[in-house]
């Protein structure tokens, strides 16, 4: 395992590329091929640790999976209630996404037991969002500091409708009651305070269950018990990754990318949104619409960034993107605040102490606040050590903050970026070298 990389400042930045694949929707085709009858196809998936977590947890419930190392993923799914009890621990990694969504799936499983375990990131965070709700539609969960973190254990119950007013906008959290709802009978439904990602309601309607729900409110209602039905899937690139590219090509002069087949579902376009208001040339070509998810080329070329203020409502729409967001940040004019967002504290990292403190070791001016950060563009960036903290976001962001900074900057534990984003560093050298 590579210690540390160095990276130099970028005198070119050209090329066309393909970001991977979504990591959401691969997690959500993964899932839902596993409870479907019949054989899911997946082309274009993450070949990534989180998916691979899936996967493997899934193969251990008696789905079918071939490795996600090809182009295309088979998946032989075992049907809505057939899940195989596991005789080992299910292991999902660093993945919140694959331990809550499993939670809500696993809950509704009359009889199954199961115990969910992850990495030391995945053990310090907040389960009780979803357990909490869960328990309510009558989940018998248990874990660690009163069953709010992993390890955990589960054992399947026939579960009953609930309506769920969420306190957090949280697709994991929606995701994992509407997971549950599906072998429940009535109506399960959930209202977030604002709308978070909406890949699964996209996906469960695709496969044949019961869902309405409006684009423009917050509550989704589930009709159970559904039947699932085996789907071909292809997955778009991950608009999270391709944030890193569109944020590089902004602040590294004479830069310009084109980055194919990148998904643009309004619940993820927050960073396109605030991209623009800060002035980077980005523009959308090509859009069309692949499995129900909208799809477009994005051209970037650098620019001039200004300072703009982040919050509210689209916090959701780009939560992932905060941390190479607050890079941006860095190169741009003026100040900018990003604020009501909290729930960076409980990602992968601290990623709201973590950004300030390793942007600060770079020579920027960066501040934390309960819930976001004060950035002081416009101060050059120095080469110096800093650290991913094993955030793969984080890695990735500090990664393209040091394209711009003077010197040598030397990154330590990279190698993470293989959650969402293997063959990143490969990738950002051949860029380096232009066309
Ligand atoms: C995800 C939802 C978001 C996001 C995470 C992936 C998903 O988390 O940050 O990377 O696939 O549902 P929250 O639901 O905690 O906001």
């Amino acid at each position: 395992m590579l210690k540390s990389v160095a990276l130099t400042a970028a005198q070119c930045l050209r090329g066309t590329l393909r970001v991977p694949g979504d990591k959401s929707i691969s997690h959500r085709a993964l899932m839902l091929g596993a409870l479907a009858e019949g054989l899911t196809q997946i082309e274009g998936i993450l070949p990534g640790d989180d998916p691979r977590s899936t996967a493997e947890c899934f193969r251990q419930l008696g789905a079918q999976i071939s490795t996600i190392d090809g182009a295309r993923v088979e998946v032989h799914g075992v049907g809505l209630g057939n899940l195989r009890e596991s005789t080992d621990i299910l292991y999902t990694g660093n993945s919140g996404t694959t331990t809550r969504l499993m939670l809500g799936i696993l809950s509704a499983q009359p009889g199954l037991f199961s115990c969910l375990n992850g990495d030391a990131s995945i053990r310090t965070r907040p389960m009780g969002r979803v357990i909490e709700p869960l328990s309510r539609m009558g989940a018998q969960i248990w874990g660690r500091d009163g069953a709010k973190r992993a390890p955990l254990a589960v054992l399947g119950q026939h579960l009953r409708p609930i309506h769920y007013d969420s306190p957090v906008a949280s697709a994991q959290v929606k995701s994992a009651i509407l997971l549950a709802g599906l072998l429940t009978v009535g109506e399960t439904s959930v209202r977030e305070p604002a709308r978070s990602r909406d890949h699964s309601e996209r996906m469960l309607t695709a496969f044949g269950a019961d869902i309405r729900y409006c684009p423009d409110t917050t509550t989704v209602t589930l009709r159970g018990p559904a039947r699932l039905s085996a789907q071909q899937i292809i997955v778009p690139g991950d608009i999270s990754s391709a944030a890193f590219w569109l944020v590089a090509a902004a602040i590294v002069p004479g830069a310009e990318l084109l980055l194919n087949g990148v998904g643009i579902n309004p619940t993820r376009t927050g960073v396109l949104e605030v991209l623009g208001r800060m002035g980077a040339d980005i523009q959308i070509e090509n859009e069309r619409t692949t499995c129900g998810e909208p799809v477009a080329d994005l051209r970037v070329r650098s620019s001039r960034l200004e300072a703009c203020e982040i919050g509210g409502e689209v916090i959701p729409r780009l939560i992932d993107e905060l941390p190479i967001l607050a890079v941006a940040a860095c190169c741009a004019r003026g100040k900018t605040v990003i604020r009501d967002a909290a729930e960076l504290r409980v990602k992968e990292s601290d990623r709201i102490a973590v950004m300030a403190r390793e942007l600060n070791r770079l020579g920027a001016r960066v501040e934390e606040l309960p819930d976001g950060l004060i950035i002081e563009g416009g101060h050059p960036l120095m080469g110096a050590e800093v650290e991913s903290h094993g955030d793969h976001r984080v890695a990735m962001s500090l990664a393209i903050a040091a394209l711009v900074a003077r010197g040598t900057t030397v990154l330590g534990d990279p190698e993470c970026a293989t959650v969402s984003y293997p063959g990143f560093f490969e990738e950002l050298a051949r860029l380096k070298l232009g066309p």
